[in-house]
């Protein structure tokens, strides 16, 4: 479904203001609850065509790099696991953008029965023929690839030890998270852990210990920023959204990460983490290659190239 396709079927959806901001609260709330806030359809369809849509935005972004990357040259027959799936977004981005004719089979997994079931429904939708299930097979024989997003903070030690060891069982995982430092040090903690058994494919561009684990980087995170489409900027409901819930529509910050078993392809090269910072004549930049995480200063007259190429405030930006 293209953007402007998915804003057309947002008019036609009628906002619930309180089921909404009630679960803006819960997703800013650092207390680990055990109950599920998927109480009803009706819930999972108001997530479904607002937070979601915006995690989706997200999910374009970090495909899109993916697929610039030709990380998915080497994969087929595989079953697509979408763990803590909520309303199934990362999936359904997968089919659309990656194409299903990877993918043998789909399996959802939730804590909240209801939220798999909305999820499957979403994407049978579309994909009318697609083999769904949502308990986890014993078979260690399919070729796994694992969605993950936005679940960290709602992770118990128990389901985080249950996620860590599925990692083990597949060939690829993405794993999309908000761009938050609490996010990108859990994931870089993860990183840390799989990087030895795992070729690191996103966002890094080397396979070394992760330069922001430096004492001289403790104020700095990794994280990039996603756009959405510029269609929302003249929407009334997403204007709405945005002063009802408080929520900058222009940022759509991300940490990810994403790791595999083939090899890494963009390996050497310098990456830039969050956004330049522009002044008078110079421009300061975070980047992170082999070397490790550096400030750098590039003068205008010197760079002009490369600060146009900032300028764009592409989700990757490759430095020279
Ligand atoms: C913020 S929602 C994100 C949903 C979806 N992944 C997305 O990106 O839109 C977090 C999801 O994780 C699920 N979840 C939380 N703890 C879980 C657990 N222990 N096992 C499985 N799912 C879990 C929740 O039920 C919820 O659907």
């Amino acid at each position: 479904m293209s953007r402007s396709e998915e804003l057309e079927i947002q008019r036609s959806f009628s906002p619930n203001w309180k089921v909404l901001e009630q679960l803006r609260t819960r997703f800013l709330s650092e207390n680990f609850s055990p109950k599920s806030y998927w109480d009803s359809t009706e819930v999972l369809n108001q997530y479904d065509y607002t937070f979601a849509q915006r995690i989706g935005w997200k999910w374009d972004a970090v495909l899109s790099e993916l697929q610039e990357t030709r990380c998915f040259e080497d994969l087929q027959s595989a079953t697509l696991i979408d763990w803590g799936c909520g309303t199934g977004i990362a999936t359904r981005k997968f089919l659309d953008l990656v194409g299903h004719r990877f993918v043998n089979k789909i399996i959802l997994l939730d804590k909240s029965q209801l939220a798999c079931r909305f999820a499957q429904e979403s994407i049978l939708k579309k994909y009318p023929e697609i083999e769904i299930e949502t308990n986890l097979s014993k078979s260690k024989l399919e070729k796994r690839i694992l969605l993950v997003s936005h679940v960290l903070n709602e992770l118990s030690p128990a389901a985080e030890k249950e996620l860590l060891s599925l990692i083990e069982t597949t060939v690829l995982v993405i794993w999309l998270e908000p761009g938050t430092p609490a996010s990108s040090s859990k994931l870089i903690e993860y990183r840390e852990r799989f990087r030895k058994s795992f070729s690191v494919l996103a966002p890094c561009p080397h396979q070394e210990v992760c330069g922001l684990l430096k004492e001289k980087n403790s104020a700095n995170w990794c994280h990039f920023f996603a756009a959405p489409p510029s269609q929302i900027f003249r929407d009334s409901f997403w204007s709405e959204f945005s002063k009802r819930l408080q929520i900058d529509l222009r940022a759509l910050p991300t940490s990810f990460l994403v790791i595999g078993k083939s090899p890494q392809k963009n390996t050497g090269t310098k990456r830039l983490i969050g956004r330049a910072r522009h002044y008078k004549g110079y421009s300061l930049v975070l980047a992170c290659s082999l070397a490790g995480v550096l400030e750098e200063k590039l003068l205008k007259r010197d760079s002009k190239q490369i600060i146009d190429i900032i300028d764009k405030n592409r989700f990757a930006t490759w430095l020279p």
